[in-house]
């Protein structure tokens, strides 16, 4: 979150400004400014009273680097690879659906800026758009499927088989959507995403938009799936999958055993459960857990390349990033969305080569202290 002295406060921008955003901060401030209010409230709200959607920021704040001068390293290597897709920067793209209310082209944008920076998408199954239609407007794009666990088993591998057939490399099943969380903005903003955003995956009959099959297994509860049933149902696919939306070391290892061959970190950036804890706080008991057995992936808050490095350090092989990206689709689409991966980039390798810590690949938790300006 940007603070009220920031550069949006200089905000609006000449036009030509722009092709090229000095600041991750500038891009929020332009997606600020050009997002009706609702969709806005949106894309940064969270559930309850949002103490968690907070709490994901503050968490950053809560640890110091330490550098070491002199160390010898040159320029940080930041490529890696997650379940086998190599990626220029540790980073993909988290599922947002109702990505088409914050630019037209939605996913489809984000998954070309993705191919050109070399980080890969995680495809929503509530998308603007289809699993197949991102993947024909993006073909050599890395690209994950995102979908639920929901609906009949039949419909369910139906599901994964589509994902196969559109050529997707893994899946990635949201497991901590049993149920919608309360979005107090949302709510108060009588703000129908239903209406307003159906999901290409489900396409409406054309009568009346409200009856789509996704409406009908998503917006009731998906809950009553157990990690036995979701094991059982995955073998199915000769895909790797994750599971997102684990937050403590058991279920990171129930997720192993149901057969999952990575594990999200996260809590929805604060839009499920309120008061669940940072998931930054809980990072380093999933990464002790899995004890190096699968890759671990963290989501929720990360708004700036030196968080990157902070959850790397703290154990994660890549992040994920949900606003971050919607902010760069709002202010200028596929471009806006390359930017924010540039501007990521530029932010690690600063942060990295000040730290004197090499590369993202032998990062350490001993770059870390804890901020004792905020020790009470
Ligand atoms: C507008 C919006 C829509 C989202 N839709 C989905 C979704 O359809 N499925 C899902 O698994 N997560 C969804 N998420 C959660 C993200 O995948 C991710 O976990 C979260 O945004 C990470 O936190 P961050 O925004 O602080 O980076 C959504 C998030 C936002 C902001």
């Amino acid at each position: 979150m940007i603070n009220s002295t920031s550069t949006a406060a200089r905000l609006p921008l000449r036009e030509e400004d722009l092709d090229s955003f000095a600041t991750l901060t500038e891009i929020i401030g332009v997606a600020r400014g050009v997002l009706p209010t609702d969709i806005l409230d949106f894309l940064e709200g969270g559930a309850g009273e949002e103490r968690t959607l907070r709490d994901n920021r503050t968490a950053f704040r809560n640890w110091n680097f330490v550098p070491r001068v002199m160390t010898g390293y040159g320029k940080p290597e930041l490529a890696t690879s997650f379940l086998g897709i190599p990626l220029a920067i540790p980073v993909l793209t988290a599922p947002f659906g109702a990505d088409g209310l914050f630019h037209p082209r939605g996913q489809c944008a984000v998954a070309r800026a993705n191919a050109a920076e070399g980080v890969a998408s995680i495809v929503p199954e509530a998308g603007t758009y289809s699993f197949e239609v991102v993947a024909e407007a993006a073909p050599d794009a890395a690209r994950i499927a995102q979908i639920h666990p929901m609906g009949s088993a039949e419909h369910f591998v139906g599901m994964l088989h589509r994902i196969e057939n559109a050529g997707y490399q893994a899946i990635c099943v949201t497991v901590d959507f049993p149920i919608a969380g309360r979005r107090e903005r949302d709510l108060m903003n009588r703000f129908d995403r239903n209406f307003r955003a159906a999901s290409g995956n489900y396409p409406a009959d054309g009568s009346a938009a409200s009856e789509t099959i996704f409406k009908q297994l998503f917006y009731r509860s998906t809950a009553g799936w157990g990690w036995g049933q979701l094991g059982e149902l995955m073998d199915k696919t000769p895909l790797p999958w994750i599971a997102k939306g684990v937050l403590t070391g058991a279920d990171a290892c129930a997720a192993l055993e149901a057969g999952a061959d990575a594990v999200l970190v996260s809590n929805h950036g604060g839009r499920q459960l309120d008061g669940v804890p940072a998931a930054l706080n809980q990072l380093p008991e999933v990464v002790s857990a899995v004890a190096g057995r699968v890759p671990v992936a963290f989501d929720s808050g990360i708004r700036r390349g030196s968080d990157i490095v902070i959850a790397l350090a703290l154990g994660a092989d890549v992040v994920v990033l949900g606003r971050l990206v919607a902010y760069g689709l709002a202010a200028d689409g596929e471009s806006g969305v390359r930017q924010v991966h540039q501007l990521l980039r530029a932010e690690m390798l600063t942060t990295l080569t000040l730290l004197g810590a090499g590369d993202v690949a032998v990062l350490e938790p001993s770059v870390l202290s804890i901020n004792a300006c905020r020790r009470h």
